[in-house]
């Protein structure tokens, strides 16, 4: 069974082809190859195009059968989003409302949707379930809850059966190595971490030091990249047992400050990590972390691999091997 995912090319819309394809299904990648990479498409054909271009989904759906969709493809970069709006609002919403309407044209009403915890901005140190206020900090959070909004429109009135996830922050790779974690600039933590362990980077620059946190550095919930694609089939499966119009946090429900991760990374690697002082990131909450256990009962998801060791491991795996970087 054909399943469009778009930004199959990208990080996690790799790692949720390789899922696809062991679960059965035949993923299509659709992907304008910004942000991903053609040697990240590995388990099944791609489209090459655009999401703002809607003669490019249009020829997706004549040249394959899409029966679902995992919507990836999207534009995740907070300094991007702060610096250059538009773009996201242009990309994010524009680019997602044209897939939809596509969806609903094609009779193809199975739709899981990437959203982000970054839909919930900075809620006072709480922990965050899915009933918690959505007030976005930056236009990509801003972007990405519009979208919601958008799915739920199209549910009540078309019949847009969704799963919308809202990720934590995402780690890890492939444990076989096969897809990994690579963006071009490269602004998250791990990568850059696993950087200046490799002696690609000088050091790390700790963003903020003066937080309301324990040891006054950001926390986050991060969750093993594989982990969070095998709840997307299980949302998948889910979706085509006819339930659906679901919202799911998916996070472990354990936090880790930015100086706990690269302590982490030391550990792993046995190496240094230099590391720099530096001010805050515009656009940063203070702690992000899940309050749910929503997709565990309902989809009964396991995070299994989400140990911040085997994160940094299977991060460092592909650091080492990874074949698609320039
Ligand atoms: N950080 C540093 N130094 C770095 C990079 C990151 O100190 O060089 C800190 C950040 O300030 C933050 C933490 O490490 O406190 C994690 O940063 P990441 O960039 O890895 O992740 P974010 O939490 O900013 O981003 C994640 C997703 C984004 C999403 C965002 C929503 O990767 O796609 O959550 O908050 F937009």
């Amino acid at each position: 069974m054909d399943i469009l995912v778009t930004g199959g090319a990208g990080y996690i819309g790799s790692h949720a082809c390789k899922a696809l394809a062991r679960a059965g299904f035949t993923p299509i990648t659709f992907d304008n190859f910004s942000t991903g990479w053609r040697d990240a498409v590995r388990f099944g054909p791609y489209v090459e195009g655009d999401l703002t271009d809607k003669s490019s989904i249009a020829r997706v759906f004549q040249e394959h059968d899409p029966k679902a969709i995992l919507h990836f493809a999207a534009l995740s970069r907070v300094d991007e989003a702060m610096s250059n709006p538009g773009l996201y609002w242009r990309n994010n919403v524009l680019g997602s409302l044209n897939l939809i309407e596509a969806a609903v044209e094609h009779g193809c009403l199975d739709f899981v949707f990437s959203s982000t915890c970054a839909t919930y901005g900075d809620q006072d140190n709480v922990v965050l379930d899915e009933s918690s206020p959505q007030e976005p900090l930056n236009a990509y959070g801003a972007s990405k809850l519009t979208v919601e909004r958008i799915l739920h429109d199209f549910g009540v009135t078309h019949g847009l059966r969704h799963v919308i996830f809202r990720y934590f922050n995402v780690a890890g790779a492939d444990p076989e190595a096969e897809v990994g974690e690579f963006h071009r600039p490269e602004t998250h933590l791990i990568p850059i971490v696993l950087d200046a362990v490799a002696g690609i980077r000088d050091g790390v620059t700790i963003y903020g030091t003066d937080y309301p946190t324990e040891d006054g550095t950001c926390i986050r919930d991060y969750v093993h990249v594989s982990d969070l694609v095998d709840a997307h089939v299980l949302g998948l499966r889910w979706l085509m047992e006819g339930k659906g119009n679901e919202v799911f946090n998916l996070g472990t429900g354990s936090g880790f400050s930015v100086r706990e991760v690269i302590d982490s990374a030391r550990r792993v690697t046995n190496r240094d990590v230099p590391t720099t002082l530096g001010d805050r990131r515009a656009g940063d909450a203070v702690k992000l972390v899940s309050g749910s256990t929503r997709a565990e009962e309902e989809l009964n998801w396991q995070p299994r691999q989400s140990t911040m060791h085997q994160m940094i491991e299977d991060a460092w795996r592909w650091h080492q091997v990874a074949d698609y970087r320039e």
